[in-house]
């Protein structure tokens, strides 16, 4: 069966730069909302306009327009393709959907990695990437928003994949090669 790798945390907490990494070793396809959603803004479509009122709010797209968005991504990729989801599932609803999702692929979600990051942390690498990002909720006002939008909507998907004995953390913090490590290490039990 196919790797199929769960990079779940903070906004801040590494998500994409450990997922590059991950999808080149391992040989998987890097699936990220948030890039999918910003490319949609990009082409300042109807939708894509629909999806920056959400997301320069920091609040969540709703649910069913990124299961949608989702199931059209896995459907357009070869059967044997695994996956490392970057920013998805963000609530406990899409979690239950990936599984469905991956099921009727008889598919599953091989591992969950949490990358744990001290909260003052986080901030200061959004307010930093910020400063040459261009994201319009790279500013201090939405990082806070992004942040409690984690706590109550996103945290309760790590009880999801707890539940699922799919979930490992992962020490978040330090140089970027070290948690690469850590991740390749946890994903090598597998
Ligand atoms: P999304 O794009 O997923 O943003 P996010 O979760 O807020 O996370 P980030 O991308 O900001 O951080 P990251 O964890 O990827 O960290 P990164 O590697 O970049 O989502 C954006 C928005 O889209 C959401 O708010 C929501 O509106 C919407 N959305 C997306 N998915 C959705 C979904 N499934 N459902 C509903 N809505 C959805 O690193 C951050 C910075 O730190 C970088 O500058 C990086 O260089 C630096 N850095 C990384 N590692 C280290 C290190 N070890 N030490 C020091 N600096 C580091
Ligand atoms: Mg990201």
């Amino acid at each position: 069966m196919s790797l199929n790798v769960v990079i779940f945390g903070a906004p801040g907490s590494g998500k994409g730069t450990q997922s590059i990494m991950i999808a080149e070793k391992f040989g998987l396809k890097h699936l990220s909302t948030g890039d999918l959603l910003r490319a949609e803004q990009e082409k300042g479509s109807e939708l894509g306009q629909k999806i920056a009122g959400f997301t320069s709010q920091g609040n969540l797209v709703p649910d069913a327009l990124i299961i949608d968005m989702l199931a059209n991504v896995l459907d357009e990729q070869p059967a044997d393709t695994g996956f490392i989801f970057d920013g998805f599932p963000r609530t406990v609803a899409q979690a239950q959907a990936l599984k469905e999702m991956l099921a009727k692929r008889n598919k599953g979600v091989s591992i969950m990695l949490d990358l744990m990051v001290d909260e003052k942390e986080l901030v200061e690498r959004l307010l930093n990437r910020g400063l040459t990002s261009g994201r319009a909720d790279d500013n201090e006002e939405t990082i806070q928003r992004r942040i409690q939008v984690y706590h109550s909507k996103t945290a309760p998907v790590k009880d999801f994949y707890k539940q699922e004995g799919l979930s490992t953390d992962i020490a978040g913090s330090g140089a970027i090669d070290e948690i690469f490590a850590r991740i390749c290490a946890a994903i090598e039990t597998v």
